[in-house]
């Protein structure tokens, strides 16, 4: 087959370009060529941006291939666009995500089926449901057969890890610098990990599979597992001890609420999906990359290209520590 990935540099897509051309399939990039990492001499890479629709669709409205993989669809316009440009491909996979179900998230191991709160948000998951109900809206009136996938958290090198409470890495400077991590709540929620190699895995099993099409597919990792079991694994890869306080949210959220305001929409509730999707149509996918080894690799990337903060220009947590530590205290 030949598989056009739109996007294709990225922390999913570079492992799905490594998939497919391991199951021997012929593969075409599109993006800008910013990235760090490029793509494999044997892949074709076509330059463009795709927020210039015209260039985007005409380019690739002169080319044929059999599927086309949407990295970076974004809202219903995006979608509009990439079926503007490929209007005869066999099959279109939409990268989507677990946030169109929320917040709020209706329950945990939730299937295919759950509301889609997300399309409330005013954002990433309304613009993520629009653009997929705009291309499920297309195939049912007999347009290109396509197949909605939905990670959840995903990361391998060149990505940042996040921690619980906030977008940002300084708190892996902080573990090497060997200073307290702040947890909300002890970091008891859950939460689904995927190693990028692992989606890749399942997005090049879905391509060109017919019993996918019109199929929305969970790209999760079965197994969840804590924030705080998250925390230890990227302590165990820098080699250093895991020191944590716990810090109930709406403080965090008090103390800076842009910073912390994750807490309040993903990061700070259970985010638990159901894999049966996945499993229906690719039986033997299993995620096979060991959890700590994906962490040891992408905090190994992250110090090799200089990507984490420096924790030493950032006092607020240390403030917040120093609080309540002084509140307990006081007991
Ligand atoms: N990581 C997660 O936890 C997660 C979870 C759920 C869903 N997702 C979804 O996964 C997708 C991101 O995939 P990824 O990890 O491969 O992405 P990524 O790391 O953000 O990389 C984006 C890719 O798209 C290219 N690109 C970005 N803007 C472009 C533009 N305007 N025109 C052309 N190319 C452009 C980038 O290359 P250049 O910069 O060189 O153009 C790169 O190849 C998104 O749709 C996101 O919603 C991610």
């Amino acid at each position: 087959m030949h598989v056009l990935i739109i996007g294709g540099t990225g922390n999913i897509s570079r492992a799905i370009v490594k998939s497919l051309l391991k199951r021997g399939h012929r593969v075409t990039v599109y993006n800008r060529g910013q990235r760090i990492d490029q793509p494999p001499p044997e892949v074709e890479v076509i330059t463009g941006d795709r927020r210039d629709r015209e260039q985007f669709e005409s380019t690739l409205a002169a080319r044929q291939f059999d599927v086309a993989i949407d990295m970076i669809s974004f809202t219903a316009a995006d979608a509009q666009s990439t079926l503007n440009a490929l209007p005869n491909v066999g099959h279109i996979i939409q990268c989507s995500t677990v946030m169109t179900y929320g917040p709020p998230f209706s329950g945990l191991y939730q299937d295919t089926d759950a509301p889609l709160n997300g399309r409330h948000d005013g954002g990433y998951g309304a613009g993520k449901v629009a653009a997929d109900e705009l291309l499920l809206g297309q195939m049912a009136k007999g347009g290109v057969p396509v197949t909605i996938a939905k990670p959840s958290f995903t990361f391998g090198p060149s990505h940042p890890l996040f921690r619980q409470v906030d977008w940002g890495s300084d708190w892996l400077d902080r573990l090497k610098k060997r200073k307290p991590i702040i947890e909300a709540a002890e970091g008891l929620n859950y939460f689904q990990f995927l190693a990028s190699a692992d989606a890749g895995e399942a997005f090049a099993a879905l391509c060109g599979l017919p019993a996918a099409h019109g199929k929305v597919v969970h790209v999760v990792n079965p197994a969840a597992m804590t924030w705080h079991e998250w925390h230890a694994m990227a302590a165990n890869a820098l080699g250093v001890p895991l020191e944590t306080v716990s810090v109930p949210w709406d403080i965090l959220v008090a103390a800076d609420a842009s910073r912390f305001s994750a807490l309040t929409t993903c990061l700070g509730h259970n985010q638990v999906f159901s894999a049966r999707s996945l499993h229906e149509l690719v039986p033997d996918w299993a995620p096979k990359v060991p959890l700590q080894q994906a962490v040891n690799e992408t905090i190994e990337w992250l110090q090799r290209h200089d990507n984490i903060e420096n924790s030493d220009n950032n006092p607020l947590e240390d403030r917040i520590i120093a609080a309540m530590r002084q509140i307990k205290g006081t007991f």
